[in-house]
């Protein structure tokens, strides 16, 4: 059984285009392959809560207060799922030119020493090794080249959350230029949906 996670973050709803797309490529993996499982958590309509003083010690230390031991709950709650998936698929819109604060907050829980990464001698290691994730990145303006390159702190940064954590097999799709008015909004839809395709048949073929 080949297990899919699906992480979105856009607080923006149906009118979402990250979400719209991170659905697409769902029903893409899901209909070459009715086989795989789905499992589905919405950073955007329901927010992981920050770490604070009263509920840090619970992901970082050890839990002792009904706080600590209720974040650690959530801390492993949030691992089981992502240990289990074989792809994550996020939908990660950029937000001040890097992440939504849901988004950022359940990297928060997840990224736990012993658990996701070591560190020995030889540096960090991740530990969540042989996994896939597949990023829809949404932005209003673009990125992909020329001067703004620079202030892309989302792709970046993503890429090295996952790493860290030993996922190093991403692939990223981006639908730029969504503020631009509705026809590149429609041209960004309908690109990033033709790399969806490509890429659902990969995944569909490793899920075989
Ligand atoms: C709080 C907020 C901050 C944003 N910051 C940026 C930004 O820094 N750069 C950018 O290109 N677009 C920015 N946008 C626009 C979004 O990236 C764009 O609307 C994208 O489609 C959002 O993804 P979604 O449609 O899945 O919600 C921002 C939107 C919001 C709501």
């Amino acid at each position: 059984m080949h297990n899919i996670l699906v992480i979105n973050s856009s607080v923006s709803g149906n009118d979402s285009v990250s979400r719209l797309l991170v659905a697409d490529v769902v029903a893409a993996v899901t209909r070459l392959n009715p086989g795989v499982r789905v499992t589905e958590r919405d950073l955007g309509a329901k927010p992981v809560p920050h770490l604070t003083a009263d509920n840090v010690e619970g992901v970082r230390g050890s839990p002792a207060t009904d706080e600590e031991h209720q974040s650690r709950k959530l801390s492993d709650q949030l691992l089981g799922e992502l240990r289990a998936a074989d792809t994550i698929i996020f939908g990660a819109p950029m937000y001040n030119f890097g992440l939504p604060t849901g988004l950022r907050a359940w990297f928060d829980y997840v990224l736990r020493a012993g658990e996701t990464f070591s560190y020995s001698e030889a540096g960090p290691k991740g530990l969540l090794v042989g996994r896939r994730a597949i990023v829809v990145e949404s932005r209003g303006g673009f990125y992909s080249d020329g001067p703004s390159s620079a202030i892309d702190f989302q792709e970046p940064y993503i890429l090295h959350l996952l790493g860290f954590m030993g996922i190093t097999d991403v692939t990223f799709i981006r639908a730029e230029k969504i503020g631009f008015g509705p026809e590149a909004r429609e041209e960004a839809i309908a690109g990033a949906r033709e790399e969806i395709v490509r890429l659902a048949r990969r995944v569909a073929a490793l899920a075989a």
